[in-house]
């Protein structure tokens, strides 16, 4: 079964053409990250702006490089929620209007569980049970995933995202938008005990993370010496904050693993490109005899090839849409 794509949940317009939910035929993806480098984050105006002038010719490039037309394929999917509405709408009534005009079948994806997919297009033997740690711009959650369309949320955090707290705090430091990716280079020179940082827990929640008091505490570091007039070590002070969120985000995964039973392990989302994080979960899976699984660098950001493949097993299970399909900022990950 093959199907065109559809991704416009934040700052990337991306399609693709995927077969039988493991095979990428074709991959585009254009990002606005430079224009909204000038304001240190994503504008949600200029966002749907810029997917509706790209959106076009996305898809048409990811057919081309497919060597398809819309006669050859089996459906249409499209991310519908969560993530910024005004970006979402773009790629939902686009994908409306393929579906009705080429009276192909629509499936509406939820962007959290495409993360999960993107794994299933790098490992190719990889199938649910597992249990599995998205950590993205917007959402950290460890995840049941029972079956490919049946998860059980047991982990989430209370406040900021991993990946927001690593693009505040790079930002605070002078990074460039996107900050968490350039904080993770800078770290790799400092030392991670320069700076002693707060590992919150959440009582009552084992589970759950909490990351905003402790990006408070980076930034409270950054300010008082700016007062002092005095410099802080970037790359110290990136190692110290880089592994106190490692350590927050691994100690509850694996406290999880232990605890659910699960000996099959996955990262999904832009924090799962994070080098500590990874190299650190190889090691303690390696050591608890637990098999781990980690998207390829380039599927873990924001893709259409992941859409494509959730998009698979969502139709298997007879999760279509009709052609009034709306879009959605929030939506759990159970409901999908
Ligand atoms: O999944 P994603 O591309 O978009 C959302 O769905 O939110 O995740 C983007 C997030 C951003 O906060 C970005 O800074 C972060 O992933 N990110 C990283 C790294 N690469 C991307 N955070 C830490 N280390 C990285 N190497
Ligand atoms: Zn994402």
């Amino acid at each position: 079964m093959r199907i065109l794509s559809i991704e416009s949940s934040c700052d990337e317009t991306a399609a693709a053409v995927v077969e039988d939910g493991r095979k990428v035929l074709s991959s585009v993806v254009v990002s606005q990250v430079e224009e909204h480098k000038l304001y240190g984050g994503v504008v949600p105006e200029i966002a749907s702006r810029r997917h509706a002038e790209a959106i076009t010719g996305v898809v048409q490039e990811a057919l081309e490089q497919a060597n398809m037309t819309l006669k050859e394929l089996d459906a249409v999917a499209v991310t519908y929620a969560p993530g910024l509405i005004g970006a979402l709408l773009v790629g939902v009534n686009f994908a409306k209007g393929l579906s009705y005009a080429a009276g192909l079948p629509l499936i509406p994806v939820h962007h959290l569980r495409s993360h999960i997919a993107s794994n299933y297009i790098t490992h190719q033997d990889l199938e649910p049970p597992f249990l599995c740690l998205i950590v993205s711009g917007g959402h950290s959650h460890i995840v049941a995933v029972e079956d490919y369309t049946k998860m059980k949320i047991i982990g989430k955090t209370h406040d900021d995202a991993a990946g927001e707290v690593f693009d505040k705090v790079a930002r605070t430091m002078g990074m460039p938008y996107p900050g968490g990716i350039n904080l993770d280079k800078t770290a790799e020179s400092g030392n991670d005990k320069a700076f002693v940082l707060p590992h919150p827990k959440v009582s009552g929640c084992e589970y759950d993370f909490s990351f905003s008091g402790l990006k408070t505490a980076a930034i409270n570091i950054i300010h008082n010496a700016e007062q002092k007039g005095e410099e802080v070590n970037t790359a110290d002070l990136s190692a110290s904050f880089r592994k106190a969120v490692v350590d927050c985000l691994t100690e509850n995964f694996l406290k999880a693993a232990k605890d659910y039973g699960y000996a099959k392990l996955v990262i999904a989302g832009g924090v799962s490109a994070n080098s500590l994080l990874r190299r650190r979960l190889t090691e303690e899976c390696e050591r608890l005899g637990y098999r781990f699984y980690q998207p390829e660098l380039k599927l873990c950001g924001d893709n259409a090839a992941m859409v494509g493949s959730q998009a698979y097993y969502e139709y298997l299970s007879g999760n279509t849409a009709s052609l009034d399909l709306n879009a959605a900022a929030t939506m759990s990950i159970e409901k999908g």
